[in-house]
């Protein structure tokens, strides 16, 4: 196994391993599961991963539960999200984390791509941590005390749902099933232990105990610590390529600039 760290923050390509051979992942998950928490995201290239050898794959990492996004559900395997765009906008082009309105979100996700354009639809990740990391003293003290909502309802990802959702059934159930919920603004990552900074701006709508207009601007900055070059990588997909990365130590961008050409992937989200 060989790795490639794609920028001093985050990410490394692996090379060496086929993630369809139960006995290479086995040999190597321990390394694998170090590398993750250490780069926070990585990539495979040239793989071909059928929907059950993925969610083995994916296991390395962590426990595997059935689709609950608003995603679909692949037919062969009910933990293999269908994440399929042509020509529409799916919300995903905002800078976010899974599921931050759940109480546990997924620790991470597995991404494989089936089908990518000739150019464009490349993913983007900022380090969370790096950003905690860059804040000096007197503001990271402040903001351990605070807390956020997140809302699964983002209108973004509310449009999208709704043009599917003819009879809103879908739309009704996921909104009775999951109120508004409260994180703290600084997470203690759960595997490495470092902080985090734990708020988007896709789906934290405000923090708790302070004005809206001081809302507003905290959320403004902090959604904003993502944009940072110095924290991020930006992959390109190949037919084949292979993401996994943790979702509470980075926030992902898919960059919107294919249309109307189709990419679909398969992901596998990591608890
Ligand atoms: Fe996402």
């Amino acid at each position: 196994m060989k790795i490639d760290n794609l920028t001093p923050a985050i990410g490394s390509e692996i090379h060496g391993i086929n993630l369809a051979d139960p006995d290479q992942v086995d040999r190597y998950a321990d390394d694998l599961r170090t590398i993750l928490a250490e780069r926070q995201v990585i990539f495979f290239r040239d793989q071909v991963l059928s929907p059950d050898a993925q969610v083995r794959f994916a296991k390395v990492f962590g426990r595997v539960e059935p689709v609950s996004s608003t995603f679909p559900a692949h037919p062969e395997n009910p933990h293999v999200e269908l994440l399929v765009s042509q020509g529409t906008r799916t919300g995903t082009d905002i800078w976010h984390a899974d599921l931050t309105w759940q109480k546990s979100p997924p620790a991470g996700a597995c991404l494989y791509a089936v089908e990518v354009p000739e150019t464009g639809g490349d993913t983007m990740w900022a380090s969370m941590t790096a950003a905690f990391n860059s804040l000096a003293p007197a503001m990271q003290s402040y903001l351990r005390d605070l807390r956020a909502v997140h809302n699964w309802e983002a209108p973004a990802l509310t449009d999208n749902l709704r043009k599917r959702d003819e009879t809103g059934a879908l739309y009704r159930a996921i909104r009775e099933k999951y109120a508004p919920i409260e994180q703290p603004v600084i997470l203690e990552h759960p595997v490495t232990g470092d902080p985090v900074t734990f708020v988007n701006a896709l789906y934290t709508t405000h923090i708790r105990d302070v004005t809206s207009d001081e809302s507003s601007a905290l959320i403004a900055f902090l959604s904003g610590l993502a944009k940072v070059p110095e924290w991020q990588v930006r992959f390109r997909w190949r037919q084949g390529s292979v993401a996994v990365w943790d979702n509470i130590a980075t926030q992902h961008y898919a960059v919107n600039d294919y249309h109307p050409e189709p990419r679909r992937m398969h992901r596998v989200a990591i608890r």
